[in-house]
């Protein structure tokens, strides 16, 4: 294109969510030289509300890559989650039956720790860019060309290109349809979830099945609450007065049941969330690899999103490595089949954990949700099934 600029650098990431710029983070402590494309502005990626569970391999991976100092400090361990239904609450202890746990860390904290520790090494990152377009794939000089914020075209050459460009970016797109195959399965409910600045009213997060529909109560910090209520596909939150949520929260989350409350507070932030599920495969065509949700997408009961974004990059990563400093091209040639193991997994759980929490019309359903989480509470082998999943499979599952 006639005006544009050239650069040349070892891997191209487009994405600067957390998929993007871990992935820049873990290279870059390689010695991996990278450059990083986004369409929104820094504080726009910083400031999205979404993900607030970190698994332990997760947080293993921060803490072994130098980003777990914040999280070390101002993150909550937790134990497990309450199952509940109408009068019943049960507690899964995900320590005392995998010695596996979970952080309560919000994808905004983690988001701040990623463009703090990319800033503080140098990194280039490109805010706010358009067009941006994947090119060449199939050779060995593969190259992403966009329009960078002050209106230059540019282009950037590199051996590698990673699309870390979540659901609506163009990576997953670049893969020729006859090669790729996809599955997908829309769910009749969508989350409306909301932020509130009132202290828990629970030290464990509660996902409560309900006759009205799903509810969970989510935390963020001390001070900060995360709640979410199952609604009907295509609510206007409007719909959704201050009032009438915390109503339906407690009705369903059991306000008053043995003895317990739930704290109203001011809702701060307040949006609908609709479900999916969606695989791509496979997840590398020839020079580029997907990872994250540019290549699935997973129902947030079960809370898998952020951490398997987070595994396919601690995968990712080393295979680049691989690859770029030694001319090994075994582990990038295993990724995809690798992290696909793992991404079924995780969307086989979120679903089982979907389908068996949200309520349809049908009554016959909601008969075996109540007999399935009933066993899944009372023997030893369904908490053991969804602690292990639930606290996360080593990375390379
Ligand atoms: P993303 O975070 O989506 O990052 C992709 C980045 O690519 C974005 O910054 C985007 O702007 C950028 N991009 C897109 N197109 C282009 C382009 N053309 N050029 C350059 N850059 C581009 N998971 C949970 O586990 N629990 C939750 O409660 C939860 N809530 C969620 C709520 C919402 C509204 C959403 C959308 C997701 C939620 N998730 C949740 C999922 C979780 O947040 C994601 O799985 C996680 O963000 C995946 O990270 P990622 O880096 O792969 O993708
Ligand atoms: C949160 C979101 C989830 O999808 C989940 O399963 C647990 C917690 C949260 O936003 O805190």
């Amino acid at each position: 294109m006639p005006g544009e600029t050239t650069t040349r650098t070892q891997v191209v990431v487009i994405g600067a969510g957390p998929a993007g710029l871990l992935l820049a983070h873990l290279l870059a402590a390689d010695g991996v030289e990278s450059v990083v494309v986004e369409s929104r502005s820094e504080e726009y990626v910083a400031a999205r509300i979404r993900a607030g569970i970190l698994e332990q391999s997760t947080v293993d991976l921060l803490r072994g890559s130098g980003l777990g100092d914040r999280l070390e400090r101002e993150g909550d361990q937790h134990h497990g989650i309450y199952l509940q239904w109408p009068q019943e609450r049960h507690h899964v202890d995900f320590v005392s039956l995998t010695g596996r746990s979970v952080w309560v860390y919000g994808q905004t904290e983690v988001q701040k720790d990623l463009v703090a520790a990319a800033q503080a090494r140098g990194q280039v990152v490109h805010y706010e860019v358009s067009d941006t377009a994947l090119h060449d794939l199939e050779s060995d000089r593969p190259s992403v060309t966009f329009t960078d914020a002050s209106g230059a075209a540019r282009r950037v050459e590199a051996d590698v290109v990673v699309g870390c460009d979540g659901s609506f970016g163009p990576s997953r797109g670049a893969v020729p349809e006859s090669l790729r195959q996809t599955w997908e399965k829309v769910y009749p409910y969508s989350w409306l979830g909301v932020l509130a600045d009132v202290a828990p009213s629970t030290d464990e997060l509660i996902y409560a099945w309900h006759p009205d529909g799903f509810a969970m109560h989510s935390m963020r910090s001390a001070t900060v609450s995360r709640l979410y209520l199952q609604v009907p596909n295509d609510t206007p939150v409007d719909d959704w007065s201050d009032d009438r949520i915390w109503d339906a929260l407690s009705t369903r989350l059991g306000h008053g049941q043995d003895g317990w409350t739930l704290t109203p507070g001011p809702i701060t932030e307040k949006s609908v969330l609709p479900m999916r599920s969606f695989v791509q495969t496979p997840m590398r065509h020839g020079r580029l690899f997907l990872a994250g949700d540019a290549a699935h997408i997973v129902p947030p009961t079960g809370a898998k999103g952020l951490n398997l974004a987070v595994a396919d990059v601690g995968l990712l990563s080393p295979a680049l490595v691989a690859l770029l400093r030694r001319g090994d091209e075994g582990p990038t040639a295993a990724y995809s089949d690798t992290a696909l193991r793992r991404v079924w997994r995780c969307t086989h759980f979120s679903w089982w954990m979907t389908t068996m929490l949200h309520t349809s019309e049908d009554p016959f359903d909601a008969e075996l949700q109540l007999s399935q989480l009933r066993w899944v509470t009372s023997s030893e082998a369904g908490t053991t099934g969804l602690a292990e999943n639930y606290a996360g499979l080593p990375i390379g599952f």
